[in-house]
């Protein structure tokens, strides 16, 4: 059990856990993505620490780079969603692989894919660390999900309570 802020976590997901699974995922985006050259887009802040993991085990010719865009204070999605900032790549006709830490409602995933779809790229798939399929209200077509989880907050490994708990090497469940 940890503490933060003035609430209680327990451990979910282990270290060891997580890096088995990125490391799974990267062979398969390695696969399917051989012979071009994607280019990830990483929104931040939460997906840093999954992207790191994960692009370093593409042994690809590809590009990163990095958005911001929020839709969530403290421990409820407000469902609003920002604008995209810092896409100042041109993605057009481009293999987009978009790195995210958590497909919750999947309010955030759908309107960013719209946005991305509108500048032409080739293709866009999704990999996401963590999802919770029970808190969906709109469909998302996710490619690439480290691991489906309980409809509770997380935090962990990029994710944050309040600013709180991204340093964490493993993912740890509200109380
Ligand atoms: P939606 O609901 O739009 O949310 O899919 C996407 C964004 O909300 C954040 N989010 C979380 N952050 N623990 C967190 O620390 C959670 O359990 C959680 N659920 C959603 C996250 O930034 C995601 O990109
Ligand atoms: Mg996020």
């Amino acid at each position: 059990m940890i503490n933060i802020l003035d609430k209680k976590f327990v451990p979910l997901i282990t270290t060891e856990a997580i890096e088995t699974r990125i490391t799974a995922l990267a062979k398969e985006i390695s696969t399917d993505y051989k012979g071009r050259c994607p280019l990830f887009i990483v929104v931040l802040n939460g997906a840093f620490l999954f992207a790191s993991e994960l692009v370093k085990r593409i042994p690809l010719s590809c590009e990163i780079t990095f958005i911001r865009l929020a839709s969530y204070s403290q421990t409820q999605s407000s469902g609003s969603v920002r604008e995209i900032i810092g896409l100042n790549d041109s993605i057009e006709g481009r293999d987009i692989i978009i790195i995210e830490d958590i497909v919750d409602t999947g309010l955030t995933m759908a309107q960013l894919l719209r946005q991305i779809n509108e500048l032409s790229p080739a293709s866009v798939a999704i990999a996401t660390l963590l999802h919770k399929p029970e808190a969906l209200k709109t469909p998302v077509d996710i490619r690439y999900t480290g691991f489906n989880i309980d409809n509770k907050f997380v935090v962990g490994y990029g994710l944050d309570y309040d600013g709180m708990g991204r340093n964490l090497d493993a993912i740890y469940v509200l109380a």
